[in-house]
C-alpha cells in the first residue's frame, strides 16, 4: 500500500516532516505493508498536511492530519482507507479539485516528483518526443497557434517571444525561467517545482529545441529552498536519463540546464534585473529595447518565460494546439492556476480556463473570509494588483477584462480581505514596498515612492486631506507612465485602485493634538 504525505513547503511548514517521521516509525513497529511516497501537494492549503492511501477505489484522503493523529489514524485502519474524524472521503470526489480543469498541475500531487518513471506513467515526455520529431520552427508555430500568453504577469504571447528568439541569429542562445516568483500571495511556481519538477525540465528542452538554444537557467528564489533542492535532483536524474544532455531522448538535439539561486530582491522577477543578476552583476533594471529575445543573457538571444508558461508548453504539444486552445474566453486562452490566498477560507490553488468570474472565486471556491466577516476588498496580481470591490465582482478571470478595469491578473494571486481592512494603510503599504524593492535607476519610482508614504501619512493624520489626495493621484500618473519597469510603473494600481474604490477610509477625522 502507499501512503501520500506532501513535500510540499507548505505542507512542511503545517508539520508534513514530522507526519511522515512518526507514520515512518509506526509503520515499521506495526510491522505493516506500507510505502510512504513524499508528494506534491494537491493545493488544498487548509487540509495540509494532507495524507492519501491508494485503495482499489482510488486515493482516500485525512487532512489536516498532525502527527499525533497518526497512531489514531492507524488504528482506524487508515491503510485500507479506513473511516475516521479526519477522514475527507475520495481525493479525486473532494469538490475543491473535482471543478478544476488540470492541464498545467494535472500530475501535481499525484506522483512522486522525483521518479522520472511515474512521470512517464501519467503521460510525462509525451510533448518532448513529439517535438523532437518536429522542425522548430513548426514546435514555434504549434505554441502561437495554442494561444498559450505568459503567465508571469503581462500575457505576451509565448509562441511570438519564441519566433523572435529562432529568427534572431546568434552564436548560442539561452532559454531562461523566471522562477522568482516574488509576488504576495502566489505559489504556482513553487508548487509545480515542488511537486512536478519534469514539466519544467520538459517545457525548457522544448523552449530549446524550438529556438536553437542549447543551454538553460532556471532562476529560483533563495526563500525557495525546497523547489531549489528538487530541481537540481530532478535536473540530475533527467540528464543521467538522457532527458537532458547532448542528445537529448536519442535526438540530435543538445539541451542543459542549470539551477541558480536568487539573493531576495523583488526586482530580480523584472527580465532584466534577473538577467544582469544571472551574469554575477548587480540587480538592476536595464531599458529596453533592446529586448532579451534579441540581446539578452550574455548578450544573445534569450527566450525568458514564467515557470508555469514552460509548464504548459508539454501538454500544447503533447495533445495539440487546438486541445488547449478550446479553453478560455476571448484572448485568454487556456487555464490559469489561481492562488486563493489571505482572509480567505478555502485557500490554495485552483487550475480552471480563463472565464471565472472573480466573485465565483472568492465567494463560492474560496468560500468567503476565514473571520467570517464580510469581504471588503480583493487584491488581484500580487503587491502591484489593484484591489477590487465587490461591485467588481463580475469581472471575468482573462486579462482583457481586468485590464478595462483597471486592474491586471498578474501571476493569478488573488488576496482577500475583510472589512477590518483600512485601504489607506494598504495604499500606504504599496508605496512603502516600492520605495524598499526600487533598483533605484528612475527617479519616479526612487524618489516617487518615497514621498507617496509621506502623503498618505499626511492624508491619515487630515492634513488637508483634499489638496494631498490630488497630489496622491499625481505622483500616481507620473510614477504610471514615468517608471522605467513595472515596480515602478504599477504601484499607482494598488494606491489608486484604493482611492477610488474606498474613499471614505482616505477621508479619516483630523487627528486632534492633545493640548499641553
Ligand atoms: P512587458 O510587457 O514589458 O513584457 C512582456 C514580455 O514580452 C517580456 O518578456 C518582453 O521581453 C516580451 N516582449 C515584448 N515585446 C516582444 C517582442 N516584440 N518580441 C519578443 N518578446 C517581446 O512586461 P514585463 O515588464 O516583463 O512584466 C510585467 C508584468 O510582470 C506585470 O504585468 C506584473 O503582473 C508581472 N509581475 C510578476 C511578478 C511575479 O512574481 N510573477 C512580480 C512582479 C510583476
Ligand atoms: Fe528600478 Fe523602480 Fe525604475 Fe524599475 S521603476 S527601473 S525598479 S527605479
Amino acid at each position: 500500500v502507499r501512503i501520500f504525505v506532501p513535500r510540499d513547503a507548505a505542507a512542511l511548514a503545517l508539520g508534513a516532516e514530522r507526519v511522515a517521521k512518526v507514520l515512518a516509525s509506526e509503520i515499521e513497529a506495526r510491522g505493516l505493508d506500507a510505502t510512504i511516497v513524499r508528494n506534491g501537494s494537491r493545493g488544498l492549503h487548509w487540509l495540509e498536511p494532507m495524507v492519501e492511501v491508494e485503495t482499489p477505489e482510488g486515493r482516500i484522503a485525512y487532512g489536516p492530519v498532525k502527527s499525533s493523529d497518526v497512531a489514531g489514524l492507524l488504528d482506524a485502519g487508515l491503510i485500507e482507507g479506513g473511516n475516521h474524524a479526519l477522514c475527507l472521503g475520495k481525493t479525486e470526489e473532494l469538490p475543491f479539485l473535482k471543478r478544476q480543469t488540470r492541464l498545467t498541475f494535472a500530475r501535481c500531487g499525484i506522483i512522486d516528483p522525483l521518479s522520472l518513471a511515474d512521470y512517464r506513467a501519467h503521460d510525462g515526455l509525451k510533448g518532448l518526443e513529439r517535438a523532437v520529431t518536429l522542425a522548430p520552427a513548426d514546435i514555434v508555430a504549434h505554441v502561437t497557434e495554442s494561444g498559450l500568453r505568459g503567465r508571469g504577469g503581462a500575457g505576451f504571447p509565448t509562441g511570438i517571444k519564441w519566433k523572435t528568439v529562432l529568427e534572431t541569429p546568434g552564436v548560442r542562445k539561452y532559454i531562461v525561467c523566471n522562477a522568482d516568483e516574488g509576488d504576495s500571495g502566489t505559489f504556482a511556481d513553487r508548487m509545480i517545482m515542488e511537486g512536478d519538477p519534469f514539466v519544467l525540465i520538459e517545457g525548457m528542452a522544448i523552449a530549446g529545441i524550438a529556438t536553437g538554444a542549447t543551454k538553460g537557467f532556471v532562476y529560483i528564489r533563495s526563500e525557495y529552498p525546497h523547489a531549489i533542492a528538487t530541481m537540481t535532483e530532478a535536473v540530475e536524474i533527467a540528464h543521467k536519463a538522457g532527458v537532458l544532455g547532448t542528445s537529448v531522448l536519442g535526438s540530435a538535439h543538445a539541451f542543459d540546464i542549470e539551477i541558480r539561486a536568487g539573493a531576495g530582491a523583488y526586482v530580480c522577477g523584472e527580465e532584466t534585473a534577473l538577467l544582469n543578476s544571472l551574469e554575477g552583476k548587480r540587480g538592476i533594471v536595464r531599458a529596453k529595447p533592446p529586448l532579451p529575445a534579441h540581446k539578452g543573457l550574455f548578450d544573445c538571444p534569450t527566450v525568458i518565460n514564467n515557470v508555469i508558461s514552460l509548464a504548459s508548453v508539454p501538454i500544447i504539444m503533447d495533445k495539440g494546439p487546438i486541445y488547449y486552445k478550446d479553453f478560455g474566453m476571448g484572448r485568454s486562452r487556456g487555464t490559469i492556476p489561481i492562488q486563493i490566498a489571505g482572509n480567505v477560507r478555502h485557500r490554495g490553488l485552483y487550475e480552471v480556463a480563463f472565464g471565472l468570474t472573480l466573485g465565483e472565486i472568492v465567494d463560492d471556491i474560496g468560500d468567503g473570509t476565514a473571520s467570517g466577516r464580510p469581504v471588503k476588498a480583493v487584491q488581484v496580481g500580487g503587491p502591484l494588483g489593484a484591489y477590487f470591490p465587490r461591485a467588481l465582482f463580475d469581472t471575468p478571470f482573462d486579462y482583457e477584462a481586468f485590464a478595462a478595469k483597471d486592474g491586471l491578473i498578474g501571476h493569478a494571486g488573488i488576496v482577500v480581505f475583510d472589512d477590518t481592512a483600512d485601504m489607506l494603510k494598504q495604499a500606504r503599504f504599496a508605496m512603502e514596498f516600492c520605495a524598499v524593492e526600487s533598483c533605484g535607476k528612475c527617479t519616479p519610482c526612487r524618489i516617487g515612492s518615497t514621498r507617496g508614504v509621506e502623503v498618505a501619512d499626511k492624508i491619515a493624520k487630515g492634513i488637508e486631506p483634499e489638496k494631498n489626495r490630488e497630489l496622491l493621484a499625481d505622483l500616481c500618473n507620473t510614477m504610471k507612465f514615468g517608471s522605467l519597469c513595472a515596480l515602478g510603473g504599477f504601484t499607482p494600481y494598488p494606491v489608486m485602485s484604493a482611492m477610488n474604490h474606498f474613499p471614505d477610509d482616505f477621508s479619516p477625522a483630523p487627528i486632534v493634538e492633545a493640548a499641553e
